[in-house]
């Protein structure tokens, strides 16, 4: 049981969505204009300005990049008043650039706060990564294993046939032999285009029907998958995956020195942690921002690790 966190006062729960929701508002704006950096571009900025309006020392250890490539939600870089407590921040103020741009669905603005050093300071490389909900045996399935191993173990614990198990999986070439794994067990594949941290998410969700995530991503869109996780229950593990010399000399600089060490959702997330995001474009965990006469609305989910609280929050904002 993960104790509660002095740190993270309660009232910072709907402080949290109220950054989710302002830097979805701002991407909202440019839903299917065919612009990945304008849409980023604003929601970063209305994060970064809803960020500064609250009183806390947050220091952000997953943002939009390094120092020399990121204006602004750089790695290191510090954001609210600078007075209160200390948190560490992982942030995507746009999950899911391409899927904003062509109005695709599950685009979110999303963040996990913990205390200081409670979030994996995860380098900008893929990670491979294997999810699956809530109330299964820890260790049912484990990356270690091949997917048709953890696709029978899970069948069985949830007392199906291995055909009847659905799997999520960004549609990348790089998962041609894992589709066709998938496929030759006769599962459903459900291949998404972008978002891996609402598809991972939507594991916790059986109104999905899907049962388990496989598949490669970004390693900081896996810590924030974790840090859903965390509160809402379920089993993550990841394994980050360097590419070439440039990607491990970088993993060394964030103190990674086991290359291929499995991280557990444990490793990736520490103690008492706050997961917030706004949906952009409609999608499986959240409605989109919606432009009305007079107002624009939004929907939203917070959760807490430490109480396991998730709350939707539809908000209505006066234009
Ligand atoms: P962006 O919002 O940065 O475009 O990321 C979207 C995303 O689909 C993530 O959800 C995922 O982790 C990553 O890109 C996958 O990377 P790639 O497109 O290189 O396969």
């Amino acid at each position: 049981m993960v104790t509660a966190s002095k740190a993270l006062d309660r009232v910072l729960v709907l402080e949290m969505v109220r950054v989710t929701e302002a830097a979805a508002i701002a991407a909202s704006k440019l839903v299917g204009r065919g612009d990945e950096k304008a849409a980023d571009a604003a929601a970063v900025e209305a994060m970064r300005a809803a960020f500064n309006e609250l009183e806390f020392d947050g220091t952000v250890v997953i943002g939009e990049g390094e120092r020399d490539e990121a204006p602004m939600l750089y790695i290191g870089e510090k954001v609210g008043k600078g007075t209160g407590p200390k948190i560490d921040i992982a942030l995507d103020p746009l999950e899911g650039t391409t899927l904003t741009a062509k109005a695709f669905p599950n685009a979110l603005a999303v963040l996990a706060i913990a205390e200081e050093g409670g979030l994996l300071n995860a380098p900008d490389v893929y990670m491979e990564k294997l999810a699956i909900g809530p109330g299964y045996e820890k260790g049912l399935v484990s990356l270690t294993r091949t997917p048709t191993e953890n696709v029978k173990a899970l069948a069985a614990a949830k007392g199906v046939q291995p055909d009847e198990i659905i799997a999520c999986v960004l549609d990348r070439p790089r998962h041609e032999a894992l589709i066709q794994e998938l496929r030759t067990l006769g599962c459903g594949v459900v291949l998404i285009p972008d978002g891996d941290v609402a598809g991972v998410i939507a594991c916790t969700n059986p109104d999905t029907t899907i049962d388990i995530y496989f598949g490669s991503g970004g390693a900081p869109e896996g810590v924030l998958a974790a840090a859903a996780l965390a509160c809402v229950g379920g089993q993550f593990q990841g394994k980050l995956l360097f590419r070439n010399d440039d990607e491990r000399g970088r993993a060394a600089k964030w103190g990674v020195t086991d290359l291929d060490k499995i991280y557990e959702l444990e490793d990736l997330v520490k103690g008492d942690a706050i997961f917030a995001a706004t949906g952009v474009t409609d999608g499986s965990l959240l409605e989109g921002v919606k432009r009305r006469k007079g107002c624009m609305t939004t929907e939203s989910i917070v959760m807490r690790a430490s109480s396991g609280t998730v709350r939707w929050v539809k908000g209505e904002h006066k234009l």
